[in-house]
């Protein structure tokens, strides 16, 4: 694909090649790119979530690792430095971690290390696309599967946060088995959680659908328990941050909930993910995985347009009241229908995962 990408890619604007990414902190009110040119302003777009979304995470990083190798004119070891501070940018995507470790790795004996390092993040990224195009397939293999089986003529499929485009090259993982769908001629409707507090479904997920036609309904985070009890959600299918051996899955915070109300209702709850989500080193998923703790602010302030299309950010909190801001929470394997993987289909289960990934 030649480093081009719907949310990120090389560009030749500037002297020198840098990365432009679409600054998904403006979306939905306003498309607009950054030029990222150096290490610190990779770092910087990550942690202030300029780009986010585990998969994209991990593709930015990649590319930071060349942008990183032009600043320090291809030195290996202090490229190293670069990489680490890269590396820690975020902490719970584990695909952060894994395409830093994967690039300087195979740097490690490169005599060229500029060129090299383009090549193999266009190689990470490439396959990163791949991989989604089969979870398409697959994923709307099984929304074929329940529809059937359900007898009606529509589906209505619950998802949480973003996990489509603009979260993982280059059609998404949740999202991606519903843009098959649509391509197949599948009546689709999604039903997409607000997700709180920064909204990236309300905002991110609801942009997505509507620029491609898809049918969809914005709701309050906590209303899915209840369409689930009314018979108005056939299947949840959401992305994921890191996928422990066990299979168990931290993914945006209140995606444990989704799970436990489709356990209750008997609705399929699959989990989409690329393999480079896994993190084969953690075991128990419950009590290893990294949470982030973000800003309380983002809880007590939020961002809309007004009536003049002016964008504000207010806060809707008392003004001394504190908050918390867990950015993530693990749903436990067993409430896992399965994981949707560019593989096939896998349980949730530490050695069907083992025998499908030979980890
Ligand atoms: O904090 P974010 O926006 O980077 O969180 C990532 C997410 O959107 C999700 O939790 C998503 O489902 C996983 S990304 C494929």
């Amino acid at each position: 694909m030649q480093g081009k990408y719907k949310a990120l890619w090389l560009s030749d604007d500037m002297f020198d090649e840098c990365l432009e990414v679409i600054d998904q902190r403006q979306l939905p009110f306003l498309y607009d790119t950054k030029y990222l040119t150096d290490t610190n302003e990779v770092v910087t777009a990550i942690k202030n979530m300029t780009v986010r979304g585990a998969g994209v995470i991990g593709s930015v990083a990649a590319f930071g690792i060349y942008i990183a190798a032009i600043e320090v004119e291809g030195d290996y070891e202090a490229l190293k430095e670069k990489a680490a501070l890269i590396r820690e940018s975020r902490p719970t995507a584990v695909n952060l971690m894994w395409a830093v470790d994967r690039m300087m790795e195979l740097l490690r004996n490169s005599d060229n290390v500029i060129d090299d390092a383009r090549r193999y993040a266009i190689e990470l990224n490439d396959e990163e696309a791949l991989e989604s195009q089969k979870i398409a397939q697959i994923g709307c293999d099984i929304i074929e599967d329940i529809l059937k089986k359900s007898g009606k003529t529509k589906i209505n499929i619950l998802t949480h946060c973003n996990a489509g485009w603009l979260a993982v090259i280059d059609e998404g993982t949740a999202l991606a088995p519903i843009y098959e769908a649509k391509r197949r001629g599948i009546d689709v409707h999604v039903w997409v959680d607000e997700t709180r507090p920064r909204n990236q479904g309300a905002s991110l997920t609801a942009w997505e659908l509507e620029q491609s036609g898809i049918n969809h309904t914005i709701i309050a985070d906590n209303t899915g328990g209840h369409l689930m009890q009314i018979g108005e959600v056939d299947m949840v299918i959401v992305g994921a941050d890191r996928v422990s051996a066990n299979g168990d899955v931290a993914n945006k915070i209140g995606t444990y909930l989704k799970a436990l109300a489709a356990y209750d209702n008997g609705v399929p709850f699959y989990v989409a993910i690329p393999e480079s989500t896994f993190d084969f080193e953690i075991r128990d998923g419950v009590k290893e995985i990294p949470i982030e703790l973000r800003s309380a602010d983002e809880v007590r302030y939020i961002k809309g347009v007004d009536e003049d299309g002016v964008v504000r950010e207010v806060r809707i909190t008392p003004e001394n009241s504190p908050a918390i801001n867990y950015g993530f929470d693990v749903t436990p394997a067993r409430l896992i229908t399965g994981l949707i993987t560019n593989k096939g289909v896998c349980e949730a289960d530490f050695d069907k995962i083992r025998e499908k990934f030979n980890s």
